[in-house]
């Protein structure tokens, strides 16, 4: 069994693909060719956004963001200040940085795992640019509420839509919630092409004419450099996959909508399931359960011949690279009560919009009967 069976996808898409891989072939316009564009219409239209700009992936998605909204290394004053979620992707802090503005890390809700509104306002400082929300697992965050706190104080509001390309919140799409929206295409994502891609969309006709130029060089027009930008332009090569499989993609929204419903079914009474919040759908990246006793899970899960996933081990505030920040800001082991219980207990199922009914099955029951396991051999060494 595997984690997510791309095969398997591939035996159903294929011929799509194929057809609209063999086109780039015949033109071999392979940077910024007519798909690029293509998709970039077909996803827009799809989020209901003015405007699409692909790009490299979903990293350099967050980059052009912070390099259009002009969030760095700030004045005089210090960095500019980016408050976002601790339980995430590396990335998602990682371009903060790298754009040279700081991270301020805000605890999540325990439903949901997504950045806690009501947390967000005691972190603002006058050096706050922007607001961060990352749509873990595919479901987008309370983005209403951090969508009014960012207006009351000036802020644009990015959103980390890598794993939620395809989720609804209050009838509106996943990546055009707010200011800027980022997605991810990399291969396992819900939308995903055979390498690395990604997008941004937004409504502001100036952001998105930054944005391209910022992903290809800060060229205004060849060889006219108005920005110091980056070779960030989504491959023609990718668009074409992508087109192939966007035609196919609210039958696997579908399907993994479903097979999450099973999962639930099956192991409501055995772990702790996930939860969606009021009025939103999500594209289930993953589907997360929590256990107590992790590695135990995990291993007899492995016997099984059945991968799982933890995403993610380490909330961002440990990593090593954020010792220095975490020193500085008094972050410590217990500072995001509810990040790190989440980091240590949870584990990712298999979860493609392939997976039969019998795999869902045999999951369902290892995961029981570890749980069970597990739970014995405490009680016996208790
Ligand atoms: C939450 C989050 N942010 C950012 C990224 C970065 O996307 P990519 O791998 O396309 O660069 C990912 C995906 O891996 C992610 O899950």
């Amino acid at each position: 069994m595997e984690f997510v069976d791309l095969r398997a996808q591939y035996r159903h898409i294929g011929a799509r693909v194929d057809a609209r891989i063999r086109r780039v072939m015949e033109h071999q316009r392979f940077i910024l060719g007519p798909e690029v564009g293509e998709l970039e219409e077909q996803l827009a239209a799809r989020v209901g956004a003015r405007h699409c700009v692909s790009c490299a992936s979903g990293t350099d998605a967050l980059l052009l963001a912070f390099l259009a909204l002009g969030v760095g290394a700030g004045e005089d004053a210090g960095p500019d200040e980016v408050i976002t979620t601790p339980f995430t992707f590396f990335a998602t802090g990682e371009m903060i940085t790298l754009a040279g503005a700081r991270p301020v890390f805000v605890d999540i809700e325990p439903v949901g795992y997504n950045l806690d509104p009501e947390k967000i306002e005691a972190a603002i400082t006058p050096r706050t640019k922007a607001i961060l929300p990352v749509s873990l697992y595919g479901q987008p965050s309370e983005m209403d509420a951090i969508n009014a706190i960012a207006d009351r104080h000036g802020l644009a509001v990015i959103e980390d839509a890598a794993q939620s390309f395809g989720a609804v919140y209050r009838g509106r799409h996943s990546g055009n919630l707010s200011t800027i929206g980022c997605t991810s295409f990399f291969p396992s994502k819900p939308l995903g092409c055979y390498g690395d891609g990604g997008a941004c969309f937004m409504n502001d006709d100036a952001l998105a004419g930054t944005m391209r130029e910022l992903r290809n060089h800060g060229q205004s027009g060849r060889y006219r450099h108005t920005r110091i930008g980056i070779n960030g332009r989504l491959d023609t090569l990718q668009a074409a996959v992508l087109l192939a499989k966007l035609e196919f993609f609210d039958e696997e929204l579908t399907a993994r909508a479903e097979i999450a419903d099973r999962y639930t079914a099956l192991l409501k009474d055995a772990v702790r399931t996930p939860r969606l919040l009021p009025e939103r759908t999500s594209a289930w990246a993953q589907y997360t359960i929590e256990v107590e006793d992790r590695e135990a899970v995990e291993a007899a899960m492995k016997d099984a011949g059945i991968p799982t996933a933890v995403h993610y081990p380490v909330p961002l505030h440990l990593q090593p690279v954020y010792s220095e920040l975490a020193r500085e800001m008094g972050w410590r082991r217990g500072s995001f009560p509810v990040a790190e219980r989440a980091a240590e207990r949870v584990l990712s199922l298999p979860m493609h919009p392939y997976l039969r009914p019998e795999e869902i099955e045999r999951v369902a029951a290892a995961v029981t009967h570890s749980v069970q396991r597990s739970a014995f051999s405490v009680q016996k060494s208790g």
